[in-house]
C-alpha cells in the first residue's frame, strides 16, 4: 500500500492558526512579538528562508524587520548588529540566518545573541538546558518534526527513531528532543553519520526514520523497513531545465522509491521546511510571553 503523505503545510497552517490566537492575546496586553532576522550577503537560499520567515511572521501578526548587511560584512559589524537587536526591546526573537561568509566565526556570532532572544534555540546555554531537559527554546527545525510526528499520530514515544546525520541545527538537538523522558518523545534514539559504516544495517531497524544528511537520494528504498514513517529533512537545489528557475528542490530520500514500502513519508518541499518556520514563530511568540509576565 502507498505510504501516506505527510503534509507538514497542513500541520504548519493548523499551528499557525492557533498562534494568530496567542498573537492576538498579547496585543490586546498591549505586547506585539517582534522578530529581528539578520541576513548577510545575498545567498539565494539564504534570501529565501529569510522571506518565508517574514512571510509567516506578517501572517501571524509578529513585528518583523530584516537586517540586510552586505555580503562583505565583518565579523564586528555582524557582532554590532546582534548587539543593537539584543537591545531593542521590539524585538523578542533575533536571529542570525546562517551560513555566514567564512571569515567569519559563528560560534562566535551565536553566542553574542542573547539567550532570551535566541529563538533558533542556537545558543549553548540553550541547547545546554536541551540536554538537561530544563525549558528553553527548542531549535526549529527539530521542534517541527516532534510536533509533524505527533500532530499527525505517529507520536515517537516508545519507538525507534533512527536519524542520519549529527549536525548542530538537526541531528543533535533532534536525539536530545526526542530521547527525553516526556510526552511526545521518549524514543530510543541511534544517530548515524558519515562514519558509520554500513548505514542500511541500522536504517533498517528504523520505526522512524529522519533522513538529514543534506544530500539528494542518499536514503534509497532498500535501506528502508516496511512500514517505516519517514521524516525528510534534506532540502537540496538539483538542476532542472523544465524549471523556470532552473533548479527543483528534492530532499535526501528517494521519495517516488521509498513511498510504496513507508507507512508514512514527508514530501520535500511541503514536508519540515513549512514546519520550521512555524517553529520559529512559536518560539518568537513564546519568547513575548516570557517576557509579559
Ligand atoms: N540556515 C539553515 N537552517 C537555519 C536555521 O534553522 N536557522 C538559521 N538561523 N539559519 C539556518
Amino acid at each position: 500500500m502507498a505510504a501516506k503523505i505527510i503534509s507538514g503545510k497542513e500541520v504548519a497552517a493548523s499551528i499557525r492558526e492557533e498562534l494568530k490566537e496567542r498573537v492576538a492575546a498579547l496585543k490586546k496586553k498591549g505586547i506585539t512579538p517582534g522578530l529581528g532576522v539578520i541576513l548577510v550577503g545575498e545567498d539565494p537560499a539564504s534570501v529565501s528562508y529569510v522571506t518565508a520567515k517574514a512571510k509567516g511572521a506578517e501572517e501571524v501578526g509578529i513585528f518583523e524587520e530584516t537586517v540586510h548587511l552586505p555580503a562583505e560584512s565583518s565579523e564586528e559589524e555582524i557582532l554590532k548588529t546582534v548587539d543593537r537587536l539584543n537591545r531593542d526591546p521590539r524585538f523578542h526573537g533575533v536571529l542570525v540566518q546562517l551560513p555566514l561568509p567564512k571569515w567569519v566565526n559563528t560560534e562566535k556570532v551565536i553566542n553574542y545573541i542573547s539567550p532570551e532572544k535566541d529563538v533558533d534555540g542556537f545558543h549553548p546555554i540553550n541547547l545546554g538546558k536541551l540536554l538537561r531537559g530544563e525549558p528553553c527554546p527548542l531549535p526549529c527545525t527539530p521542534y517541527g518534526v516532534q510536533q509533524m510526528l505527533v500532530r499527525s499520530g505517529y507520536s515517537p514515544e516508545g519507538k525507534h527513531v533512527v536519524i542520519c546525520g549529527r549536525s548542530n541545527i538537526v541531528g543533535k538537538p533532534l536525539a536530545a528532543l526526542l530521547m527525553q523522558k516526556k510526552p511526545g518523545a521518549n524514543a530510543t534514539v541511534t544517530i548515524c553519520h558519515t562514519g558509520t559504516p554500513d548505514l542500511k544495517k541500522f536504517t533498517l531497524q528504523a520505526e522512524i526514520l529522519v533522513a538529514a544528511m543534506g544530500a539528494p537520494k542518499a536514503i534509497t528504498a532498500d535501506m528502508v523497513p516496511e512500514g517505516c514513517v519517514v521524516i525528510d529533512v534534506g532540502v537540496n537545489r538539483v538542476p532542472d531545465p523544465n524549471s523556470p528557475k532552473g533548479f527543483k528542490l528534492v530532499g535526501d530520500c528517494d521519495f517516488e522509491a521509498i513511498k510504496e514500502k513507508a507507512a508514512a513519508i514527508t514530501p520535500v518541499p511541503g514536508g519540515v521546511g513549512p514546519m520550521t518556520v512555524t517553529m520559529l514563530l512559536m518560539n518568537t511568540i513564546e519568547a513575548a510571553e516570557r517576557m509579559a509576565l
